[in-house]
């Protein structure tokens, strides 16, 4: 397994740079992260007794200003990595470097510089907001926490902040009740934007919205990536908004990645089997069914405690062979690959899969949002 890791980091670290200038340093690098929580067990003294491997050896990077995608089922450890990078849990193994520093086990201390430049959207916008403070607090806090005081003073400032949400600036003091979800989720957005971070890593920011709201706050994400020039980590099991929103894609099963690769890439042209089966999963009326083979993926997530050997998608491939329960496939580029595109497969689908993007819009809006991207 120790070996098989080593390929897979010496892999990732080959296929990147060609992909990009080779001096242009990324803002955030994952090297083998990994977050195992212990399970305790056993009476009357308690000790670990397992682990369940929510991250489970993961490495790509993230360049300034750029968006990437992170997705898989629910249980696959896209949370937990998110948490990770912004460093509310501490890793069991691995290194994240941000803008070269290593701070895979900095303490809050050595933290408190960068705390403000990398900054977390959670799903629930509910949940994430505290009900008993106004909102011009709740925007207002980054800045108190990190002792900033703006030029024209806080409140002017979340003023201005609410303004480039679509908020009314007017409703400064009042309570999270009052708004609507989608609303919510722009105060959350404010939050996140209000110290300009360098990265914000965005958990399902639009999943518990409305259809009809997703596009809308996720048009407000692309809003702020753009004109302030911030990196997103994108995290979504939905693959339609997260190829609305990002350059590139990370593809993750069990904890680990299976395919990694600028959007296009990805896309049209899948290698990897899971990959190829998530992009078939979309409702059968926004298929051409006629165009295309689909593929069911029967069965569930298995445990993380003890995830299959070898291959981890295996015992739910319909390609799999023996080589797949015995060897681990590092995540590599594959001959018929486009550079910086990365496939962890011992038998690749064929690069001639035809494009199947146009399926996977799943929602008009978001559909009307994407061509006015390519005008
Ligand atoms: N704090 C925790 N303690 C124990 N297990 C956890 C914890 N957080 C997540 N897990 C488990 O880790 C796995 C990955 O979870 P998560 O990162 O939330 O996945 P995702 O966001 O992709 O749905 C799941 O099996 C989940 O039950
Ligand atoms: S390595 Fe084997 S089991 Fe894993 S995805 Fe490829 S064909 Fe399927
Ligand atoms: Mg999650």
């Amino acid at each position: 397994m120790s070996d098989n890791n080593t390929n897979t980091t010496t892999a990732v670290a080959d296929a990147i740079p060609g992909q990009r200038d080779s001096d242009t340093a990324p803002l955030l690098q994952v090297r083998d992260l990994r977050k195992h929580f212990p399970i305790k067990g056993g009476f009357p003294i308690r000790r670990t007794v397992g682990a369940v491997k929510a991250v489970d050896g993961v490495d790509f990077e993230v360049y300034e200003g750029e968006s990437l995608g992170l997705v898989g089922e629910s249980g696959c450890g896209k949370s937990t990595t998110g948490r990770l990078l912004t460093r509310l849990y501490e890793p069991t193994q691995g290194t994240i470097t941000y803008k070269g520093q290593d701070i895979s086990h900095a303490t809050r201390r050595q933290l408190a510089p960068i705390r403000s430049e990398i900054q977390m959207i959670f799903q629930d916008p509910y949940a994430s907001l505290n009900p008993r403070q106004t909102v011009g607090s709740i925007i207002a806090g980054p800045m108190e926490i990190n002792g900033i005081n703006p030029p024209g003073g806080r409140e002017a400032r979340v003023r201005e902040l609410l303004e480039i949400v679509g908020l009314n600036p007017e409703h400064y003091n009042r309570f999270p009740h009052e708004f609507s979800g989608g609303q919510r989720q722009r105060i959350g957005v404010a939050r996140a934007v209000a110290l300009e971070p360098k990265l914000i890593v965005a958990d399902e920011p639009v999943s518990a919205l409305d259809v009809s709201i997703q596009a809308q706050v996720v048009n407000l994400l692309q809003k702020v990536q753009r004109e302030m020039g911030i990196a997103f980590v994108f995290i979504a099991h939905d693959l339609a908004i997260v190829r609305h929103f990002s350059q590139r894609v990370a593809v993750m099963y069990l904890g680990k990645i299976m395919e990694i690769a600028d959007r296009d890439s990805l896309y049209n042209r899948p290698r990897h089997p899971y990959t190829h089966a998530l992009m078939s999963a979309v409702p059968e009326a926004d298929l051409d069914v006629e165009k295309r083979e689909r593929i069911r993926l029967e069965g569930d997530v298995p445990s993380p405690i003890m995830p299959p050997s070898g291959c981890r998608f295996r015992t739910r491939c319909w390609k799999a062979q023996d080589k797949c329960a015995t060897e681990e496939p590092p995540l590599v580029q594959i001959s018929g690959n486009r550079s910086g595109h990365l496939t962890a497969c011992h038998f690749p689908e064929e690069p001639t899969i035809e494009a199947r993007a146009e399926d996977i819009v799943l929602d008009p809006a978001l559909a009307a949002l994407e061509s006015d991207d390519k005008s």
